[in-house]
């Protein structure tokens, strides 16, 4: 039995802008009921707080840490047994927006800061000096935010294992050298071996050069961020690294995303009712003002509207798609100039495209139980979850070849 400690920027239900957040509640779950000891960091942003409140919310300690007064919550997973520790710090989490951003769309000043001082609290837990009573033996990591946790702990002789794990190489945390300027970390850190990235501090360079194992998300992802095409400019480092790096295949929870029991379908089903996924499209088609008929085909899509979820081949074959007998249904939110486009098209037709900007969890699962297809043509994808939910909704990915999409939905050849 290990003592891990399981550092991210979000987890669902409490907060979520993408798969991290999924990945995040499953893998500690599935964890946990393999008997490891496992506990979540997270920083407390306002909708967490409030989230947790309603699961119970006890301070476990107060901390000091760069001048910034922290004060550690604990709380659970909401319908798990997964304990969650809440780095609390109102100056840094107190506000509006993502986690990233605020509600303007551009990030927020000082990420370098919040990250990093949630970092120095992941280090003093992984160390034992905030009396907790638990010491991890492994500090599993992920993405930029937590990449200088690593870095931090390779200060210190005695420590624990750390693991980090790449859920996406585009994301690499690059802050100026200003910004590395006012952190404290040792002026050695700033080098082409260690942080420095052409000019700029990467956070994720923390998580790549010092954590002891890494992992990605797909065994395809693992090998393509070895080339130059997906390597973001850190392929060469990760070659470097080969020894040490895995691609293990993210998993599912099949609890959330069951077509037989999920609380947001119309109509439950599951493979001796498959007949019953019709309900749910027809009623889909109706709430959205699309014709209603089960003969044509709903081509689904669900993402980030993003270059990387391969929104511009999506526009590039609009009009071949609306010349067909076919609906388009999509959700999703992100860069204005392809929310204003899929808006535009939208309204030009009302009844063959149906367009959801925002986030909206409920719309996520009808539109995955309600599709006959669902598109995923994503330029890169480190692992890719809807095609999953797919997959186990009975409805047909077409997705790119690439990442995480070519290892898990297969043709079938007889
Ligand atoms: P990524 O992490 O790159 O965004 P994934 O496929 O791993 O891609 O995970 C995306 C997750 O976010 C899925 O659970 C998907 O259903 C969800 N999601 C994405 N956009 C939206 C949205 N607009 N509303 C609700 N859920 C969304
Ligand atoms: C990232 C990737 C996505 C992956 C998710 C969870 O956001 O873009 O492919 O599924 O992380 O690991």
């Amino acid at each position: 039995m290990h003592k891990i400690l399981f550092a991210t920027s979000e987890v669902y239900p409490l907060i979520k802008t993408g798969g991290l957040a999924d990945v995040a509640a499953s893998l500690p779950r599935a964890l946990l009921k393999l008997g490891q000891d496992i506990k979540i960091l997270l920083p407390a942003y306002p909708g967490v707080l409030e989230n947790a409140a309603m699961t119970g919310l006890k301070d476990i300690a107060q901390v000091d840490v760069e001048g910034y007064s922290v004060s550690l919550k604990q709380t659970r997973l909401p319908g798990t047994k997964v304990v969650v520790w809440l780095v609390d710090i109102p100056q840094f989490f107190e506000r509006p927006g993502n986690p990233y951003c605020g509600p303007d769309g551009n990030d927020w000043f000082d990420n370098h800061k919040r990250f990093y001082v949630f970092s120095r609290v992941a280090e003093l837990i992984a160390l034992d000096r905030l009396n907790l009573n638990w010491q991890p033996t492994i500090v599993h990591c992920n993405d930029w935010q937590t990449g200088l946790i690593p870095a931090l702990l390779s200060l210190h002789i005695k420590r624990p294992a750390s693991v980090f794990t790449v859920h996406n190489l585009a994301y690499r945390g690059l802050f100026s050298y200003q910004a590395f300027a006012e952190l404290n970390l040792p002026a050695a850190f700033w080098h082409h071996e260690r942080l420095e990235f052409y000019g700029q501090m990467s956070f994720i360079k923390g998580g790549l050069v010092f954590a002891d194992y890494l992992t990605t998300v797909s065994p395809s992802y693992a090998q393509e961020i070895q080339h130059p095409e997906f390597g973001c400019g850190l392929d060469g480092l990760i070659r470097y690294r080969n020894d040490a790096i895995a691609g293990i295949l993210n998993g599912v929870d099949t609890e959330e995303w069951n077509p037989g029991t999920d609380p947001h379908l119309v109509c439950n089903y599951n493979r001796r009712t498959l007949a019953n996924k019709t309900k749910n499209k027809l009623s889909l088609q109706e709430e959205l003002g699309l014709t209603i008929s089960a003969e044509i085909p709903l081509l689904g899509f669900i993402g980030r509207l993003v270059n990387q979820k391969g929104v511009d081949l999506i526009l590039a074959q609009m009009d071949q798609l609306v010349s067909q007998d076919c609906q388009l249904v999509i959700l999703g939110s992100g860069l204005p100039h392809y929310e204003q486009a899929l808006r535009k098209i939208a309204a030009q037709y009302p009844t063959k495209v149906a367009v959801t900007l925002g986030y909206n969890e409920t719309v996520a699962h009808r539109i995955e139980a309600s599709s006959d297809i669902f598109l995923m043509p994503s330029i890169f994808e480190p692992c890719g979850l809807n095609q999953m939910y797919s997959l186990r909704y009975g409805t047909l990915p077409v997705v790119h070849a690439v990442g995480g999409l070519r290892d898990t939905v297969f043709e079938e050849t007889q």
